[in-house]
């Protein structure tokens, strides 16, 4: 029979591109997810989830439930023989981490631990953990590996959240042989499903660079800010390792392969990058040239937090998981604008 992966955060951006791989790979999927960053559809279910069920024939159990209410999450256990935890929800707007800093650790932390709580009352000892390159603060070198310092420099509450998430993790696996634990280090995501179906859909201002610019060429916002051309980079703007969501995906799927295999008693961490880096000027014409539509925008002061430059060495994922990013930006840039101009508003704009 086919495993049973339970996804938090299934309704999400990363989450419901996961949840697709997951589904064509073969496995069983029950998400859990309290909808707090998520389009719910008039029957309650979530609209990402639908279009998911849509694109790959298959059905995904959802449970509207929040991981604070460990009763509540405590049932979804029983309910289901469940071999492995995806953990992605969480929330993760790193300017409003630093106003609500209570909130972010309770969701993020908390919810972590009660989420760890019930998993071991059931016996299920496995995770995927969706970390960030933001645990390694500003880069002493680069590219990014793994044994890079974590922690250090890491200046706001969203970024603090996933280091001591992954803190704990470790802690537990020293603790106790029987778990075993994949802490996946994404850099910048990017992108959408290949269909347009599902794809990112920020609610308000967009935060990050890639949904900003597709909003702006689709016409719902007149220009993009560019924070900062005075950077150490070839053309003074941040660089980032942008990678494809559904690479990314496939990286969950691989660190799962890994779990049910052969790991245990171990807590293992990969970047999941290209080990490109790409400027936000590269990037602008990357859209242009794949969305055939022009991107106005000006020059601004530096984002207070950001940094210059940040890339991984993606080389352990690709020793150890025999996982490498395919997608080039042309593709992220391609991708991200099927979803952008066949879904204008996102999840809200059309049925399907
Ligand atoms: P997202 O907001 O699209 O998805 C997170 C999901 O978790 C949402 O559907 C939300 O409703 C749900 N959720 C949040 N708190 C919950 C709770 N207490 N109980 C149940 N559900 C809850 O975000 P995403 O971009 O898909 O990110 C997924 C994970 O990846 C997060 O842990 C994030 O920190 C991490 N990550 C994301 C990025 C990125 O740029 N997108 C980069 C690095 C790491
Ligand atoms: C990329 C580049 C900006 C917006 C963030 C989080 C990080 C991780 C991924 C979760 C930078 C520039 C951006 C804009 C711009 N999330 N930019 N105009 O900051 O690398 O990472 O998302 O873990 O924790 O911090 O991504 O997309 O916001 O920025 O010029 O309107 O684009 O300055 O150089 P970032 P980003």
């Amino acid at each position: 029979m086919a495993a049973t992966i339970l996804v938090t955060g299934g309704a999400g951006y990363v989450g419901s591109h996961t949840v697709i791989e997951l589904l064509n790979s073969g496995y069983e999927v029950v998400v859990v997810d309290n909808l707090v960053n998520a389009c719910q559809g008039k029957d309650g279910q979530p609209e990402a989830l639908k279009r998911v069920e849509k694109i790959t024939g298959k059905k995904v159990k959802f449970y509207n439930v929040d991981l604070l209410k460990l009763d509540e999450l405590d049932k979804v256990f029983s309910a289901h023989p469940i071999s492995l935890v995806m953990h992605f929800a969480a929330l993760k707007a790193v300017g409003e981490s630093v106003s609500l800093p209570l909130a972010y650790y309770k969701n993020n932390v908390s919810g972590s631990i009660i989420l760890l709580e019930v998993m071991k009352s059931h016996g299920v000892k496995k995770l995927v953990y969706s970390s960030s390159a933001t645990v390694y603060g500003t880069p002493q070198s680069l590219p990014l590996t793994e044994d890079h310092p974590t922690g250090q420099g890491c200046t706001n509450p969203y970024g603090k959240s996933k280091y001591f998430v992954e803190e704990i993790l470790k802690d537990l696996v020293i603790s106790d042989k029987e778990w075993s634990v994949v802490s996946l280090r994404y850099f910048n995501p990017v992108g959408a499903h290949k269909s347009g179906h599902i794809g990112e859909d920020p609610s308000g201002i967009p935060n990050n660079l890639m949904p900003y610019i597709s909003q702006v060429a689709v016409g719902r916002r007149p220009s993009l800010s560019v924070y900062g051309s005075d950077y150490e980079t070839p053309d003074g703007t941040g660089v980032r390792d942008y990678i494809h969501i559904e690479d990314l995906a496939l990286g969950h799927i691989a660190a799962a392969k890994l779990l049910l295999s052969s790991l245990s008693g171990q807590f293992k961490v990969y970047n999941l990058g290209t080990g490109r880096g790409n400027s936000v000027l590269e990037v602008i014409k990357a859209f242009e040239e794949a969305s055939g539509r022009k991107i106005p925008y000006t020059i601004c002061p530096r984002r207070p937090g950001d940094i210059a430059a940040s890339y991984a060495d993606a080389s352990l994922a690709n020793k150890e998981l025999g996982w490498t990013a395919a997608k080039t930006l042309h593709d992220m840039c391609a991708d991200t604008w099927r979803w952008q101009s066949q879904n204008p508003h996102g999840f809200s704009s059309s049925e399907h």
